[in-house]
């Protein structure tokens, strides 16, 4: 029997320059999509996916981040006292069991390699998720979950992939193909960041890994690559051709870039659409720019 991935890392150490400067005091995971942090929506994702165990790495100023998960009494009570049920049952999501959460900082900013390697010792021997909460996927069964049933089929180690326009791909983790299956593709390389036109394919990493612990180990002899950083990509790249075969998935859902300006303002769109409290209205507003951005032109 494959052992199931109970144990997620969330690397959230970094500092968030693109959105100061509001990130001067707020992580960018507490960013709100709507009324929902980033992080709440990476939290779901992986509770669906049949996570028990969350790592967050996290770094100096990401104190807020740590409040958010915690129980916060005098509110709750507050809330209780006035009758308001609805907010009480809100809050609930954004509590953890004990223990099911820790916090590991990375000292140094030396890449996601290198923040999921200071993990390594609360993972053990066993597989394990990784989700960047910057990358948030809309979908009817959500992405982690998706790649866990397929994973039961698989094993090895399998990234999110989603095709890209090929100009963009020097901005992800690249796949070279070895086999192409449809949603599942075996994968013969991998280049963080290629150079314009080195790129093996235009089928890109999403931020969504599950992982064998061997990717650890390789994390532990790994030299810095693309942008002087330790790299996820290159610890799973050295996994090919042993044992362990590497996996790209393609998921069914759609994905927004939240660590840029625009990807935050779409998905703040994509998910006010969704809620049927605000869908109207939004709806009417975004009509009427558009109806007078046409009249201008
Ligand atoms: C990271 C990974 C990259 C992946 C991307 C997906 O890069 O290193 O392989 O394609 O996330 O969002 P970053 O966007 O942090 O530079």
């Amino acid at each position: 029997m494959r052992r199931k991935v109970t144990k997620a890392i969330f690397p959230v150490a970094g500092l968030g320059t693109r959105f100061l400067p509001a990130t001067k005091s707020v992580p960018k995971e507490i960013m709100t999509l709507v009324d929902r942090p980033l992080v709440q929506y990476a939290i779901d994702e992986a509770r669906a996916a049949g996570i028990k165990e969350f790592i967050f790495v996290t770094s100096r100023g990401k104190s807020a981040l740590e409040d958010y998960f915690d129980h916060s009494p005098v509110l709750e009570q507050e809330l209780r006292k006035k009758g308001k049920d609805d907010l009480l049952e809100i809050l609930k999501d954004t509590n953890m069991d004990s223990g099911a959460i820790a916090y590991i900082r990375q000292h140094k900013a030396l890449g996601l390699g290198h923040a999921v390697w200071c993990a390594r010792r609360l993972i053990g021997n066993e597989p394990f998720a990784v989700m960047l909460p910057d990358d948030v996927i809309a979908a009817e069964t959500p992405c982690l979950q998706q790649m866990v049933e397929a994973y039961a089929e698989t094993g090895g180690n399998m990234v999110a992939a989603m095709e890209v326009p090929p100009e963009r791909a020097s901005a992800y983790g690249v796949l070279d193909v070895q086999e192409d299956m449809g949603s599942i593709v075996q994968v013969k390389g991998m280049v963080e960041k290629p150079k314009a036109n080195e790129a093996p394919s235009n089928l890109a990493v999403i931020g969504r890994y599950i992982l064998s612990p061997s990717v650890l180990t390789n994390l532990n002899k790994m030299k810095s690559g693309a942008g002087g950083e330790i790299q996820l990509t290159d610890a799973i790249a050295a996994d090919i051709g042993t044992d362990s075969t590497v996996y790209g998935y393609r998921f069914r859902g759609q994905r927004f870039d939240c660590g840029s300006k625009a990807g935050f303002l779409q998905a703040t769109v994509a998910f006010a659409l969704a809620r049927d409290d605000l869908r109207d209205d939004l709806s009417r507003y975004l009509r009427d720019v558009v109806q007078q951005d046409k009249a201008a032109e």
